[in-house]
């Protein structure tokens, strides 16, 4: 994305967060609610679609293989699937952009198509270790070539025969899971997986909503390839990812009293909520129901004085994607937060672990990176310049960090905000914040 260098987000102290919002579509959904619904029977409709740059991306992919797409209009997404047996071979690489996970789910779903593909992205993405898929993809038959440090682009043969496999994933990865799924569908025989922790399950979830039975016994996940999926509706909730800065933002600025509606609460997801919990915030889940596949409930988060904590490791690959604004929280907090067992964060959109680090530190608080996590004394925070190294939620993280912040804060590189959060900005007006969007050429 050649424009993330050019945008910059200068965020002055505000005072509080309050009212009722609703963030966009949840990111991970989205981008299944797509893959899915082309290779199913029939007409699928989504609602509540996130019109964002990483998903737009898997859109993009399969209307670039053959699959008839509405253009996402306020959320509602129509397509008509063309059967697992239905795509075609794309006239030029498919450009994933910032997209981990087009890229890592796509090349489950591409391995065992009939035609050739290859898969490129962005600078960020370009970087990022793909070997956690091509390495059990390749045991399942398939035929894939990386550059030599195991990253993008990714050149995927057609015409492979895959065999289901038995596979104990090394890391709790919810991509690598749903990556060997979406394989096994195309797969002679059964294809099990392994989790070492339990991570979110959107893919079984939608799955079974598409009428193809999963199993499930514990942290070990089996489908047998070989069936079909029957088109659906599909509504997707508002995503948790994008909620949990609000969710900080109002927990560390006093007098907050803020209302997040119809945020999936998928208990594979929550540890944004248990672990700010744990540290003292006052959150309460409203009207919670199921939509569609996944339980959601309107967020309220009231004002609250934060304590730093040991964060308890099983909650890790529950909050993956939530540590970012998690240390801006700790960063708030008083006393002392340790992070062990998250050494995923360092191969995300950023380096995660340094980049805060680096953040958080010129904004005068003092956080000791380790190689798996952090260690973060609660403080004062100052104003400062941040580089976001093209990372969305780095960005989002440091705006959010100006509700305890003394001094201005401006943020670099900030285009990308748009890969998960389109309307961050505005929403963040509305919310309270006082955020202005600068773009330079
Ligand atoms: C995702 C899984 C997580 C998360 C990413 C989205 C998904 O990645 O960080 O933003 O949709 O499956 P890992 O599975 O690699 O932890």
């Amino acid at each position: 994305m050649n424009t993330s260098f050019t945008q910059q987000f200068v965020v002055n102290p505000s005072r509080n967060l309050q009212g009722t919002l609703r963030v966009p579509g949840d990111k991970s959904i989205s981008h299944r609610a797509i893959m899915l619904g082309a290779l199913a029977e029939g007409t699928t409709q989504i609602n509540g679609f996130l019109e964002g740059e990483d998903t737009k991306a898997t859109l993009q992919a399969f209307e670039n293989m053959g699959v008839s797409i509405d253009r996402p209009h306020q959320g509602q997404v129509t397509l008509e699937g063309v059967g697992l047996h239905g795509l075609h071979a794309p006239d030029r690489p498919l450009d994933l952009g910032n997209s981990g996970t087009s890229m890592r789910l796509l090349s489950g779903l591409m391995a065992g198509q009939a035609f050739s593909v290859e898969m490129g992205g962005d600078i960020y993405l370009s970087r990022r270790p793909m070997r956690r898929v091509t390495d059990p993809l390749t045991i399942m038959g398939a035929q894939i070539e990386t550059n030599e440090k195991g990253t993008p682009p990714l050149k995927i043969q057609g015409g492979q025969r895959l065999q289901g496999i038995d596979y104990t994933m090394p890391i709790a990865s919810a991509q690598v899971k749903s990556c060997l799924l979406l394989a096994g569908l195309y797969a002679k025989g059964t294809t099990c997986v392994i989790e070492p922790a339990f991570t979110r399950d959107h893919t079984e979830r939608m799955l079974r909503g598409f009428g193809y039975s999963v199993k499930q016994e514990g942290q070990r996940v089996c489908l047998q390839g070989g069936g079909h999926l029957q088109a659906t509706a599909i509504d997707v909730p508002a995503d948790i990812s994008s909620a949990a800065f609000f969710m900080v933002g109002a927990s560390i600025a006093q007098g907050s009293d803020l209302l997040l509606e119809q945020v999936g609460i998928n208990p594979t997801r929550t540890g944004i909520i248990n672990i700010l919990r744990q540290m003292g915030a006052d959150i309460s889940l409203h009207n919670q129901r199921d939509v569609g596949f996944e339980p959601v409930a309107d967020i309220q988060i009231r004002a609250s004085h934060l304590q730093g904590i040991d964060i308890p490791k099983e909650q890790v690959p529950l909050a993956i994607d939530e540590f970012p604004v998690l240390f801006i929280a700790a960063a708030c907090a008083e006393g002392k937060t340790v992070l062990t067992g998250a050494k995923e964060l360092r191969v995300k959109e950023s380096d995660r672990i340094s980049v805060m680090a680096e953040g958080l530190r010129t904004l005068g608080i003092e956080a000791i990176p380790t190689p798996d996590g952090m260690v973060i004394h609660g403080g004062q925070l100052n104003g400062g310049v941040i580089k976001s190294h093209g990372d969305h939620r780095i960005a989002m993280a440091f705006t959010i960090a100006s509700l305890c912040a003394k001094e201005t804060i401006i943020i670099e590189e900030c285009a990308n905000v748009a890969t998960s959060f389109p309307n961050f900005v505005n929403l963040a007006q509305t919310a309270g914040i006082d955020i202005q969007l600068k773009k330079s050429t």
